[in-house]
């Protein structure tokens, strides 16, 4: 399980309202508590916050609102002692517009940097091609100075690289040596599936014409990139990983990037974000990932992270739904992603206009991290960059810690349980026939097995299992035996009974 924190709403040490590295290290034996194997902390580089850290203007430092490179190294070390392997988030795709090598890439059309970015002249039409940019508009700002356009495929502030240039690819290699010789335990790459580009960039077909470039592009050249990416992390001694974002609809298409066992370990899919809660939906997810990512592509599963709203928002809200979404995330078939802050049931805040900040509308989700009961929460002021969740003075780890039947426990004991059984933690899975509210499946190896059993539905459901069964977990904490019978909204993960 990889635990994603966003660093300006986990824990503030400072006083400014904005989560920093020290309030992460200060965490390392929450997390420890939780059953945490990994964590992938969002950037904390150097930056001018366009996209609140995603875009870069130095990759080998830290952003002095997060701390110093000795706060880094101090959580990585921290970490480490609490068992708990170091994922940073690596943006290979582009830099600030601030980053020096735009700076000099823009200064002439001869600057030595020139090539490191994708310039080109307009076109009758205006901008070079018709590509859209991720929060809006074209992907190609007009630049005075020099007298063309530059291509971004998300902010005016985020100019895309260009690694058809080999200077590029080798200054990113050596950002990815900075840290991996401090020991990080690998990366999650951002939107990595963006880095090969046709250097002619020809339009996408008219009747794309409209839809961001981001969703769709997928360009052969982005393989052998991934691939020397990967020969690169596998030559530092250790287990390292790295977790791709390819932000394409289709798993085949995102099966690619795995390569032959020589791309990525891990690609995100995030198909779970936009599915409904009905088991139906759920059958078929389950039966697009197995059948299109194989037996050599493990999978991912997402129900939140910073991107998108939060799943208990996204579901409507009920304690019963987040607790059954638990047990099915943490049951699945791969590496499931918890985004800070789930684990306590927590919704998106609601941010009124006057303090909206982000050019994607994702404030909600990235609500500050509730720590005690109290007015602020456990950070040093009560009003930090964004707004409380709802029901902070009760959905806040103090709190939850102390209730033994809070949510947070529950994704504890799954986290536990999973550890332990080999079906859970590598299995097969095998949908199984059921009611038709029900999402019904086993996870097998020759050795152990589980069935997991979801009620999706809003009234009590009889399911008959072969065989007998005992209740590992319920995601109602007042159920500890199986009567055949599950209640509405509740799920539960069954053992062969003693016989
Ligand atoms: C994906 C990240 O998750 C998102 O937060 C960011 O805005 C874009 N990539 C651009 O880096």
């Amino acid at each position: 399980m990889i635990y994603q924190i966003y660093p300006r709403s986990f824990l503030d040490t400072t006083g400014d309202g904005v989560g920093d590295l020290a309030g992460i290290t200060a965490r390392l034996d929450y997390l420890r508590w939780l059953g945490v194997d990994a964590i992938w902390v969002s950037p904390f580089f150097r930056s001018p916050m366009a996209d609140f850290g995603y875009d870069i203007s130095d990759y080998c430092d830290v952003d002095p609102v997060f701390g110093t490179l000795a706060d880094a190294d101090r959580l990585i070390a921290g970490a480490h002692d609490a068992g708990i392997r170091v994922l940073l988030d690596w943006v290979p795709n582009h830099t600030s517009d601030q980053h020096p090598w735009f700076v000099d890439s823009r200064s002439s059309r001869r600057a030595s940097k020139r090539d490191w970015y994708y310039w080109r002249d307009g076109r009758r039409s205006g901008t070079p091609n018709n590509w859209r940019a991720a929060f809006g508009g074209p992907a190609w700002t007009f630049d005075d100075a020099t007298g063309q356009w530059y291509l971004h495929l998300f902010l005016p502030q985020q100019p895309d690289l260009n690694w058809g240039n080999r200077e590029v690819v080798h200054a990113m290699h050596e950002v990815l040596r900075f840290w991996l010789d401090r020991d990080v335990d690998g990366f999650r790459i951002d939107v990595v599936h963006l880095i090969g580009k046709d250097p002619a960039l020809p339009d996408q077909p008219a009747e794309l014409g409209s839809v961001d470039r981001v969703g769709i592009h997928d360009d052969p050249r982005t393989h052998g990139l991934i691939r020397e990416i990967r020969r690169l992390v596998d030559s530092y001694p250790g287990e390292r990983v790295i977790v791709g974002e390819v932000n394409l609809h289709d798993t085949s298409a995102i099966r690619t990037y795995y390569g032959a066992g020589d791309e990525l370990h891990m690609a995100f899919n995030f198909l779970p974000l936009a599915t409904p809660w009905a088991a139906g939906d759920w059958r078929q997810v389950i039966g697009v990932v197995e059948r299109d990512l194989g037996r050599d592509a493990w999978p991912t599963w997402v129900l939140s992270n910073h991107d998108s709203r939060r799943h208990r928002t996204r579901l409507g809200g009920s304690e019963a739904v987040s607790r059954a979404a638990a047990v099915l995330l943490l049951t699945l078939r791969g590496t499931p992603f918890l985004f800070q802050g789930e684990e306590l049931g927590l919704e998106d805040a609601v941010v009124s206009p006057e303090r909206r900040v982000d050019p994607g509308g994702r404030d909600g989700c990235r609500a500050p991290i509730p720590w005690t009961a109290t007015p602020t929460h456990g950070w040093p002021t009560v009003d930090p960059w964004l707004p409380w969740p709802p029901h902070a003075e009760a959905r806040n780890v103090q709190r939850e810690r102390a209730d033994p039947g809070a949510i947070l426990h529950l994704y504890r004991r799954l986290l536990a349980v999973r550890r332990t059984s080999p079906a859970l933690r590598h299995g097969d899975i095998t949908l199984l026939d059921a009611p038709a509210a029900v999402l019904a499946f086993r996870r097998s190896t020759h050795e152990d097995q589980r069935v997991v059993l979801v009620n999706l539905g809003e009234t009590e459901v009889e399911v008959h299992v072969d065989g007998r069964w005992d209740i590992v977990v319920s995601s109602d904490s007042a159920v500890d035996r199986w009567d055949g019978a599950l209640r509405a909204g509740e799920a539960v993960i069954l053992q062969p009974g003693a016989a």
